[in-house]
């Protein structure tokens, strides 16, 4: 089976061709194409919604072109036509969703509306075999959340943040340090040359029973450390970029304890811990996430960084896992702006999706 996938909820436009593996586990990216606007979003410290929608309609024609080309296929050889419906941007999710429906109606070829976030969730199963039920950390600009993943289109949200996304708090804390957008891999490239026990910044809800996230309180604890200082030099950054990083993968690995906790308790033992979304691209996260999950011996499985951040092959991916199991979906499918997790499983498990 092959799925071309349509991804244009933020600031990437994306087309790709995913199949899964003949008689095996996994699936093959025949082709990832992945066009990033930042440049265009650059002069304004973040995305800018309007700028984004348009630069996916001057660009994603071609790029489906070039997946297709590039994968050796015609759109007669695709089983199924996929496209982020949501969570994101509103002016760019109609684009990608558009001409995938399109597509579909031209070729009769069935359309399958995905949630960005599962496709984050079920990554792990493209590049690794893996069964349910396992739980995911994701952990992108918009979201933060540990979801108990028990099958496909069948999600349980265990902790989410209450306040800022992961992503988010990178994001303004390079903005704070004067850094371009987006900052995460900004702050993570400082932070190797910086000192992480210079500033003892909080780790908000440590300890705390559940597996909800609060980041706000972290971020504005660095904002009061940069006044405090008032000019700061390159070192200042740096040991700002290691002591913040520091104290947000402490909240992590804390959060995730919980998550497991949590899991453990309502669906019996997780397969594995799967991380998606663009900070999981963060090394210091990955390596402590390793850490922990060998110390309680269960299975890590993260997807190379460059399948964390957005692009058309998850998107894919998530479309195959959904056509296998018969969930496509209709033409008259509504963009949307947010789409909760649980709200895809509620669809799904009532046929609607
Ligand atoms: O999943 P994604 O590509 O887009 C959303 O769906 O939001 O995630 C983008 C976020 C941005 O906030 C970016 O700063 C962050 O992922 N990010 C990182 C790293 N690479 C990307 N954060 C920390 N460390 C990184 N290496
Ligand atoms: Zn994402």
């Amino acid at each position: 089976m092959r799925v071309l996938g349509i991804e244009t909820t933020c600031d990437e436009t994306s087309a790709a061709v995913v199949s899964d593996r003949l008689g095996g586990d996994g699936g093959e990216i025949l082709s990832n194409e992945i066009l990033s606007q930042i440049a265009q979003h650059a002069a304004y410290g973040g995305v800018v919604p309007e700028i984004a929608a348009r630069a996916h309609i001057d660009v994603l024609d071609r790029l489906i072109v070039r997946a297709l080309s590039n994968a050796k296929v015609g759109l007669e050889d695709i089983d199924a036509i996929a496209a982020a419906a949501g969570p994101g941007l509103i002016g760019g999710v109609l684009v990608g969703l558009t001409a995938a429906k399109g597509l579909a109606l031209a070729s009769g070829k069935p359309f399958i509306a995905v949630n960005h976030l599962e496709a984050h969730a079920l990554t792990a199963r493209l590049t690794d075999p893996l069964d349910f039920p396992y739980l995911a950390l994701l952990i992108s600009g918009g979201h933060t959340q540990l979801v108990a993943v028990r099958g496909v289109g069948d999600y349980r949200r265990l902790g989410s943040t209450v306040d800022d996304a992961a992503g988010e708090a990178f994001d303004k804390v390079a903005k704070m340090m004067g850094l371009p957008y987006p900052g995460g891999p900004q702050i993570e490239a400082l932070a190797q040359e910086g000192d992480p026990h210079r500033f003892d910044f909080p780790r908000p809800m440590l300890g705390r029973g559940g597996a909800d996230f609060s980041l706000s309180g972290l971020k504005t604890a660095v904002r009061q450390q940069i006044i405090k200082i008032g000019t700061t030099t390159d070192q200042d950054r740096k040991d700002l970029a290691a002591s913040f990083q520091a104290a947000i993968v402490d909240v992590i690995v804390d959060r995730v304890r919980g998550g497991v906790r949590l899991f453990s308790e309502s669906e019996g033992r997780p397969s594995g811990l799967v991380i998606g979304g663009g900070v999981g691209a963060n090394g210091a996260i990955r390596r402590a996430l390793t850490r922990l999950c060998a110390e309680s011996g269960l299975r890590f499985v993260s997807p190379p960084a460059s399948l964390c951040s957005d692009n058309g092959a998850i998107i894919a991916w998530a479309g195959l896992e959904r056509l296998k199991c018969g969930f496509t979906s209709e033409l008259g499918f509504a963009p949307r702006a947010r789409w909760p997790l649980d709200a895809v499983a509620s669809e799904t498990h009532h046929g609607k999706a």
